[in-house]
């Protein structure tokens, strides 16, 4: 297995430009389920995950070819298969966003239940209960859900919490339902708002997303699409916080402020400051870090995507911080790794106290989750000496070329393969 050695501390100087959205692109490579025609999609990020879901893909039917530039999908292979299988589900939740297209154009999905995962239980009874609301015959056997419908119609159904992906699952069903469908109560996070876009320029009639109520038109077909995939918030947010931690100066082209204005408010406040330009943001941390409280919330509240990563950066800031994270129960991984770094963070449930300054030292760690494994890699850049980050694989699964991207800010980051 990878790992990621880093030697710090460093500060972080230069320009790189932001990737397309892992979150975006995983649910518009799901709409390509919804037409037998071409769609082409450009910023789709080389990232695990998305290797991941074109393997899904390919299972379902779809061809798929990767050129410099884009990605062109197609679904006309196999148009009777429909299930997604175990061993891909478990390692990638997002496969759950076949089940809406499946059902709504194939009248039959048998998709495996995720289970749990890393950061939290995760169920899925919104998506089901969305879906059940449009028609289907819901039913739950052998890990699987199985779920079955003549064409789906039109329906009202209000989310008991905004699910980001629930949103998804639903705008892509609801799209070739017969009739109006309503939905409240929905997710708001720009992801959703691209894919909306992408089923919009396919033919689907969508209104209202990026709004808690939405309401689609249904179509009888979805034809072929091009559609340039949004930068990666969550990305952009990483390195901004990266060169908050190192005191650096970093510009991140193609990055979208609107989707980041929590993050950004929250770094000014701490001292940080932006910059905000045609070609994207940059971040000076001139002054003294001032810890400041956070709350992560569903969009356009503080991602909890950035939730760790905002941890590691409140270990170097001046003062006694409180993280409550709100959307995930399990969200805390990396408080252990970072107190053996030399951070100094209690947990009493849902939240977290950082008391800093901390001198922190570099270790060897490793976290059990993407953003986690962000966040030690954050740390690893402000320690003294050499970070040994293990199990990078959850890093591959969201961010492209990391180390690349970091050596060009001038860190001194190396992977070590296999080993
Ligand atoms: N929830 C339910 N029932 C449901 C759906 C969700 O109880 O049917 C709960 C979840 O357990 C959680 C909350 O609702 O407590 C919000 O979950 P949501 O469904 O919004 O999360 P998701 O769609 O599974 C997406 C992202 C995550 C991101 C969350 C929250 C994708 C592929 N994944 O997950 O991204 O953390 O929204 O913003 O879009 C990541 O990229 O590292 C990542 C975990």
């Amino acid at each position: 297995m990878d790992k990621l050695s880093i030697e710090g501390p460093v500060s972080l100087q230069g320009t790189i430009r932001a990737g397309g959205a892992k979150n975006a692109a995983l649910p518009a490579l799901a709409a390509c389920l919804l037409t037998e025609s071409r769609i082409e999609l450009t910023d789709v990020p080389d990232v695990r995950d998305i290797r991941t879901m074109l393997s899904l893909l390919d299972h379902l039917g779809v061809d798929s070819e990767r050129s410099e530039t884009s990605l062109l999908l197609q679904a006309n292979r196999d148009p009777t298969a429909e299930d997604a299988p175990y061993d891909l589900v478990k390692t990638m939740r997002a496969s759950v966003l076949a089940l809406g297209p499946l059902l709504a154009r194939r009248g039959h999905a048998r998709v495996s239940l995720p289970g749990g995962c890393a950061i939290g239980v995760r169920p899925i009874d919104q998506h089901l209960a969305g879906l059940e609301a449009l028609g289907a015959r819901v039913r739950l056997e052998h890990g699987y859900v199985d779920a079955r419908s003549d064409r789906l119609r039109g329906g009202l159904f209000r989310f008991s919490m905004p699910s980001v992906t629930g949103t998804e699952n639903l705008l892509m069903a609801a799209s070739l339902a017969l009739g109006t469908t309503v939905l409240e109560n929905c997710a708001r996070e720009p992801e959703i708002i691209d894919l909306a876009e992408l089923l919009n320029k396919m033919g689907a009639q969508i209104q209202g997303a990026g709004e808690e109520r939405i309401e689609i038109q249904g179509v009888e077909t979805l034809s072929g699409a091009t559609h340039g995939i949004i930068a990666d918030r969550i990305e952009a947010g990483t390195y901004l916080i990266g060169a908050a931690i190192t005191r650096g100066d970093v510009c991140i082209e193609n990055a979208r402020p609107r989707d980041l204005s929590a993050l950004l408010e929250k770094l000014t406040e701490t001292g940080c400051q932006i910059d905000i330009d045609e070609n994207g943001l940059r971040l000076r941390g001139t002054g003294e870090l001032v810890s400041k409280d956070v709350v992560t919330a569903p969009h356009p509240g503080f991602p909890t995507d950035l939730q760790a990563q905002y941890m590691a950066l409140m270990t170097q800031a001046h003062g006694n911080a409180t993280v409550c994270e709100t959307v995930f129960e399990n969200r805390f991984q990396h408080v252990p790794e970072l107190n053996r770094m030399g951070a100094s963070i209690e947990i009493d449930g849902s939240f977290a106290r950082i008391h800093g300054p901390s001198r922190l030292s570099g270790a060897r760690v490793m976290a059990t989750d993407l953003r986690a494994s962000a966040s030690l890699v954050l740390a690893g850049l402000a320690a003294e000496g050499t970070t040994v980050v293990d199990r990078i694989y959850h890093l591959d699964r969201g961010y492209e070329a990391m180390e690349s991207k970091l050596q060009a800010l001038g860190a001194r980051v190396q992977r070590i393969s296999g080993a």
